[in-house]
């Protein structure tokens, strides 16, 4: 009896629906022989010595046959191990081994042990999205990944640990009730849980230019660029900007949840990322790391950071092929990944801070150590971090030692939490800048880009027309602007970023216009690259 089981195949970071068809040849024979049609990878084909053994030990004895598996459709890529679960069931349906006649309202994935038991598959996240639009109501999966799959409302996700269990789940689903019950997880509420961090900005002494610029980063997701010697504080100023940045909304944790459900890094007690994530691959990282690859396509750090925080500390050690690969995905938020087999993109938009130090030697330009390095060393040192990639960073900023003085003064500094309320003051205000116009609401005047373009929440993230609608500035500014662009050789895309920074500083302050005031900080944070670059 031909028998249909569904289940799904992760491609990039969604899935598309598959459909395990079973059949067998009625003469029996020595040993059974699998044939597996549909563009099976190693992955699935090694599969069926799991499935055989699994049925085995389940308790099932199934006389060898000719046994024909269909994956469909053909032309989907299909990897992984999460066929094994539909393929046992298919095989025990087409013998007669269940009671159901139809489990097409069943999606089934997992990866089976030799002794019957479920493992968990990546990409649980994605593949209960594609249930739910397909319209599949129940999913049977590994209780390991169960709570990945269960905050996708409309789908109801049953966990499982054997085959035996998910043979006794349908046979009760055929008596009309299924005995088991679904797991709840209430998604949007874990997002409201109080956010906890590991780091506070209050345990930073003195830095009042660093936190400053780090504040303006985190308040219109500027990329960021610190530059001290040893010691000064910057990986430790790092550590605590996720602790001033705006929680995440739900549309994003799902998004930034596939990634991780993909790349097989979800935390399974949770299911759900809830904070804006914060990777800080080391500088020995290779490109395939930070950017994604691999035989089948796997997101890297970019994409792992994406709606969150990519930290590379010292820059210049990374290798140069390395940071050149992250031009793309700084432009665009996404990565495309090129195979032989494929070619594939994942979202990569992300916050970029790095710290580096400003020569081999670390010195360079410090009040109270004297630097080591002669000047071609320091070039040789800098010019790892090319132009591009520099331009690409709005914010610079020198992160010079404390002083002693200050590292024992007394009075406390600011804590996470009040710069963290400024910092969604003005994120607010961004919000409702660039939010889409509300149905049946009159476009605005002034050309607005709104509707051609697709969406966007940050300063950082504007467009050259979009800078022109909202950066506009008063003769004072517009003169400060200029006087700079010709003094200090500033490039076209340096005095974009300067304006995007100074929209945000004055969201900062609340105020509807950009200021001289604004201008002139802004254009502080864009100095730096002279001294060292140029
Ligand atoms: N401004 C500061 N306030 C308090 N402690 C500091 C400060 N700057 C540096 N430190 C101390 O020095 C240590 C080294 O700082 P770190 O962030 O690693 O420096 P860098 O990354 O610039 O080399 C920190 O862990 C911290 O204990
Ligand atoms: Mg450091």
């Amino acid at each position: 009896m031909l028998f249909k089981a569904r289940s799904a195949a992760v491609y990039g970071i969604d899935a598309h629906i598959i459909d395990v068809e079973v059949d067998f040849s009625g003469v029996v024979m020595d040993k059974e022989i699998f044939n597996t049609v549909g563009l099976p990878d190693a992955a699935v084909r090694e599969s069926r010595d799991r499935v055989r053994s699994a049925i085995k030990n389940s308790g099932f004895d199934i006389p060898p046959t000719r046994i024909t598996i269909n994956l469909a459709p053909a032309d989907i890529k299909k990897e992984g191990s999460g066929f094994d679960l539909p393929i046992a069931i298919g095989i025990l349906g087409a013998y007669g081994a269940l009671h159901n006649k139809d489990i097409s309202n069943f999606l089934l994935v997992g990866e089976l042990g030799l002794d019957g038991t479920l493992r968990a598959v990546q990409g649980m996240l994605p593949i209960a999205i594609a249930a739910r639009e397909k319209g599949i109501k129940n999913l049977v999966i590994p209780a390991s990944n169960a709570r990945e799959a269960a905050v996708v409302e409309g789908v109801d996700v049953y966990p499982v640990h054997s085959l035996s269990e998910v043979r006794e789940l349908l046979n009760s689903a055929s008596l009309g009730a299924i005995t088991a019950t679904p797991l709840r997880v209430e998604a949007a509420s874990l997002l409201d849980e109080l956010e906890h961090f590991p780091y506070d900005f209050k345990d930073v002494r003195g830095q009042q230019v660093a936190k400053r610029a780090l504040e303006v980063a985190a308040a219109g997701g500027h990329n960021i660029l610190m530059i001290g010697p040893p010691g000064s504080g910057k990986t430790m100023l790092a550590k605590r900007l996720p602790s001033i940045l705006a929680p995440l909304r739900f549309e994003e944790a799902l998004e930034t949840t596939k990634i991780h459900s993909v790349a097989g890094v979800l935390d399974s007690d949770r299911g759900l990322v809830t904070h804006r994530p914060f990777r800080s691959p080391h500088h020995t990282i290779s490109d395939a790391g930070l950017i994604g690859g691999g035989m089948i396509p796997r997101p890297g750090e970019v994409s792992l950071a994406h709606n969150g925080l990519l930290f590379l500390d010292e820059l210049p050690e990374f290798p140069r092929n390395v940071l050149e690969v992250l031009r793309q995905p700084l432009e665009d938020g996404t990565v495309t990944i090129s195979r032989a087999a494929m070619s594939l993109s994942f979202p990569a938009r992300f916050m970029l801070a790095a710290a580096m130090n400003p020569c081999p030697c670390g010195y360079f330009n410090d009040k109270s150590r004297e630097c080591m390095c002669t000047p071609p060393m320091i070039q040789r040192y800098v010019s790892k971090v090319s132009g591009p990639l520099l331009d690409r960073i709005d914010i610079h900023i020198e992160v010079p030692a404390v002083q002693y003085k200050e590292l024992r003064g007394g009075s406390a500094a600011e804590g996470s939490a009040e710069i963290r309320t400024r910092v969604l003051a003005a994120r607010e205000r961004q919000h409702a800048r660039f939010a889409l116009p509300r149905h049946g609401e009159p476009e605005r005047t002034k050309g607005s880009p709104r509707a051609a373009s697709k969406p966007i929440f940050s300063n950082s993230q504007m467009n050259t027309q979009q800078i022109r609608t909202h950066c506009e500035l008063n003769s004072d500014a517009e003169r400060l602007l200029e006087r700079a662009m010709q003094q200090q050789g500033l490039s076209a895309r340096a005095h974009d970023r300067i304006l995007k920074v100074a929209r945000t500083i004055a969201d900062l302050g609340g105020e509807q216009d950009i200021a001289v005031k604004h201008i002139a900080e802004a254009i502080q944070y864009r100095t730096l690259d002279r001294s060292y670059w140029a």
